[in-house]
């Protein structure tokens, strides 16, 4: 079904998540041919339709590659800003579910602007995806530092908030520290201004590519 990741984007996912190419393959199409996951993205974008949401892509590629490069890690604890409707986060909790360890916790606005009428944030997560995850609910300016100061270290960091220049370029270097060796920072639209750039050139790592708009980044130090 997947077939949109050039051989040269495979091989970098594969590197630096110190996987094969053949096995990035296998992760990509994994969501939909899990049958319990591809019935509840068919009930959520009826869902979506009845609420008339357009702007959030179920299927969206970027998600599938942080689905794969987690899938790959194995980590022990996701981080990501950013919650919305939660289609990001379900499929990150599918990949931890299928590692069979990990937690995933993720920071949001209740931005009625992202949401349908009445929904809280991550409302289209399914029940059966909700243990290893945690919400914190809140401006990630405000809570990212101190969650980040309790939890000490993350494994992944998924920058999906705002999109500001500013905004994006504090979030990665709030998060970086945290980071390992080996471990990945990414974020969502890398292209819509230089922060990512910016930062991995700061950083002076040589694994930093952007896929299809997502920002993947390793740690090397
Ligand atoms: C692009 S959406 C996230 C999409 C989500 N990752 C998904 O896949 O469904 C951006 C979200 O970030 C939230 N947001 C914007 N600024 C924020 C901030 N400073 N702190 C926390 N969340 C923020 C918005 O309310 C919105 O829900």
């Amino acid at each position: 079904m997947f077939r949109e990741l050039t051989l040269h984007d495979e091989k970098f996912l594969a590197r630096i998540t110190g996987s094969s190419v053949s096995q990035i393959r296998a992760y990509l199409n994994e969501p939909v041919s899990t049958p319990a996951f591809a019935e509840h993205l068919r009930n959520a974008r009826e869902e979506f339709h009845k609420v008339a949401i357009t702007s959030a892509d179920l299927h969206a590629r970027k998600v599938l590659f942080q689905y794969a490069a987690v899938r790959a890690l194995r980590p022990e604890c996701i981080l990501e800003t950013g919650i919305a409707n939660g289609v990001s986060s379900s499929y990150l909790l599918l990949a931890l579910q299928k590692n069979g360890c990990g937690h995933l916790h993720s920071i949001g606005l209740a931005d009625p602007a992202f949401l349908p009428a009445g929904k809280q944030p991550g409302w289209l997560v399914p029940q059966w995806l909700r243990n290893s995850w945690q919400i914190h609910l809140g401006d990630a300016r405000e809570i990212l530092s101190p969650l980040l100061t309790r939890l000490q270290h993350v494994n992944v960091f998924i920058h999906d908030s705002l999109h500001t220049y500013d905004h994006m370029l504090w979030e990665f270097e709030a998060a970086y520290p945290y980071l390992n060796s080996g471990d990945l920072l990414c974020t969502d639209d890398a292209l819509w201004n230089n922060a990512f750039n910016d930062f991995a050139r700061k950083a002076g790592t040589p694994e930093a590519r952007i896929l299809h708009g997502v920002g993947f980044l390793r740690k090397i130090s």
